[in-house]
């Protein structure tokens, strides 16, 4: 079994989430929890390193991307559309949420319908949505827009959602 994750990342959360997902993965394997008698093989790459053709070699798929102004970023919409959509492969996805969790309920719908979409998109079995991380304190106007307490600590993943998540590959 060959598995790949591939993800973009613009301020490192989304690769450190990919990369997490990664050593569970490989440590399931090393621990003989693969459905594959010669073992798992997974690699962990950026969506810019990943060709059609290297494609093809994997069983799996699992794809990550941030949310920025509600969407996933567009060079990972093009990336589905262009290599993932229609090729048959099984493709779970997750995306990374700063305001998911805390924010606005029609902001919380509107990266609910985001997530759907590009699950859509994909032909992928699920979607998860995970927490993010900023890098600093959103001004006050911002907070109000998208309804986010002033003491909102700035780094939302919740490390052990990902890893309940990633054992459930
Ligand atoms: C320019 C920009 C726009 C963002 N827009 C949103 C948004 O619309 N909704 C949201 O929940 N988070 C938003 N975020 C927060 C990101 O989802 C969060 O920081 C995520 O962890 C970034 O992942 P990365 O480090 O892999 O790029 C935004 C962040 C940036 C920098």
């Amino acid at each position: 079994m060959k598995m790949l994750i591939a993800y973009i990342s613009k301020t490192g959360t989304t690769e450190e989430i990919a990369r997490k997902i990664g050593e569970i993965l490989k440590e399931r394997a090393r621990a003989g929890d693969v459905r594959d008698p010669d073992g798992a093989h997974i690699d962990v790459l950026p969506i810019a390193d990943v060709q059609s053709a290297l494609l093809k070699d994997y069983d799996r798929i699992i794809l990550g991307s941030p949310v920025n102004g509600m969407k996933v970023l567009p060079e990972f919409k093009a990336f589905v559309e262009e290599k993932i959509a229609g090729s048959g492969k099984r493709v779970d996805l997750f995306i990374v949420s700063y305001m998911f969790g805390r924010g606005r309920k029609m902001w919380r719908n509107a990266i609910s319908k985001e997530a759907e979409r590009i699950r859509a998109l994909a032909g992928a079995s699920s979607v998860v949505i995970f927490g993010g991380r900023i890098a600093k304190a959103l001004p006050g106007f911002a907070r109000l827009i998208f309804g986010l307490p002033a003491d909102l600590p700035l780094d939302q993943r919740d490390w052990a959602k990902i890893e309940s998540w990633a054992n459930g590959l």
